[in-house]
């Protein structure tokens, strides 16, 4: 019922705070949530914006497009090569980001909802680009973000877009042994493809849960949104459901990114927390998430997930 009224009757705020003298990355911003939520940052301001994409002709087409209806200096917007279903591009990607002067925000935002089962790196292709990709570039650029909040007495902002799907799965791989999480989640025989998208979403609302507490005090604010269902290009390869609930439901793209907006603009307190209809509200996530099981499974899966991350880049938690 919260889903129909939410989508059926709320809107939420035109976003106006101002991202002036900031430096902003928005990952899959060539089209979407993404690029609405970069014309808006670029709209507002920001000094900086690097479009973050894995088909630059696309997003070099975003950032005229962008230019074109924000009137923003064309010195401000550049696109830079990103492909979450590949490590080596996701290495590239931060290191090259590392150099920049400040990251006031990294809004990570690109997702996919296949329906097939395929690979990238060894893992099912949603959970390599929607979970472990996602977090791996969010821990490479934590060293930089911590640092932009030292030097420049800010709070950056590392944003992660979920959903309101996150609840529409039992998670039944969460009652496997650690270990066994993710060898569940990737099987092609072990794979439940139809909740895969929710699956991912839930998997990023439980990993924000562990990483929250270990960034209290780093200056750095970690917070997690559902942008509620929206007009885009997500249901190209995903389950038709979608597509049909999307025909009656659906938000406008622009006014699904404005959860986005929000939530790169948030202040410390939404540290550690869910943003819905453009505002903190825990109430809005789902009942497992905020069970003791929910905990457990958050626990569990941060464990296994910092396994993966620890081998695909060593050291890489110590930057928590
Ligand atoms: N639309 C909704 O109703 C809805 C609701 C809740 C949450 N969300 C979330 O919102 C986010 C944006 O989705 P959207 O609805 O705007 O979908 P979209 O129109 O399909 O945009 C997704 C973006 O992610 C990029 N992307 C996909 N795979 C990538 C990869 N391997 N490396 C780098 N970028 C990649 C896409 O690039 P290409 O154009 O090159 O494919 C595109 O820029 C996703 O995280 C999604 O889960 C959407």
């Amino acid at each position: 019922m919260g889903f129909l009224y939410s989508q059926l009757f709320v809107t939420p705020a035109y976003p106006t705070r101002s991202f002036a003298g900031e430096t902003v990355i928005v990952t899959g911003s060539n089209t979407g949530l993404g690029k609405e939520a970069a014309r808006h940052i670029a709209r507002l301001g920001t000094s900086k914006l690097i479009l973050a994409v894995r088909n630059t002709k696309a997003g070099e087409d975003a950032k005229k497009n962008i230019e074109s209806t924000t009137g923003c200096d064309p010195s401000v917007i550049e696109v830079w090569s990103l492909d979450l279903s590949s490590y080596d591009s996701v290495k590239a990607f931060a290191d090259r980001a590392s150099k920049l002067q400040r990251i006031d925000v990294l809004l990570e935002n690109a997702g996919i909802a296949a329906a097939k089962y395929s690979q990238a790196e060894g893992h099912e292709r949603t959970i390599t680009v929607n979970v472990i990709s996602t977090f791996l570039l969010a821990l490479l650029l934590l060293p930089k973000l911590k640092a932009t909040a030292r030097q420049f007495n800010t709070s950056p902002r590392l944003t992660i877009v979920s959903s309101e799907v996150h609840g529409w799965t039992k998670f039944p791989e969460g009652k496997q042994p650690t270990d066994q999480i993710f060898p569940t989640l990737d099987g092609e025989k072990t794979a439940n493809m139809g909740e895969r998208y929710p699956t991912s979403k839930l998997l990023e609302v439980l990993v924000v849960k562990q990483l929250a507490p270990k960034l209290a005090s780093s200056g750095v604010t970690l917070n997690i949104l559902n942008p509620g269902l929206c007009h885009s290009e997500l249901s190209r390869d995903g389950p038709l459901f979608l597509e049909v609930l999307k025909f009656f439901l659906a938000r406008r793209t622009e006014v699904g990114s404005r959860t986005l907006v929000a939530s790169a603009a948030a202040g410390p307190e939404s540290h550690g927390k869910y943003m819905h209809d453009g505002k903190v509200d825990e109430s809005a996530l789902s009942p497992f998430v905020r069970s003791k099981d929910g905990e457990a499974a958050s626990q569990k899966v941060w464990q296994a997930l910092s396994d993966i991350l620890e081998k695909i880049s060593p050291g890489l938690t110590a930057n928590l």
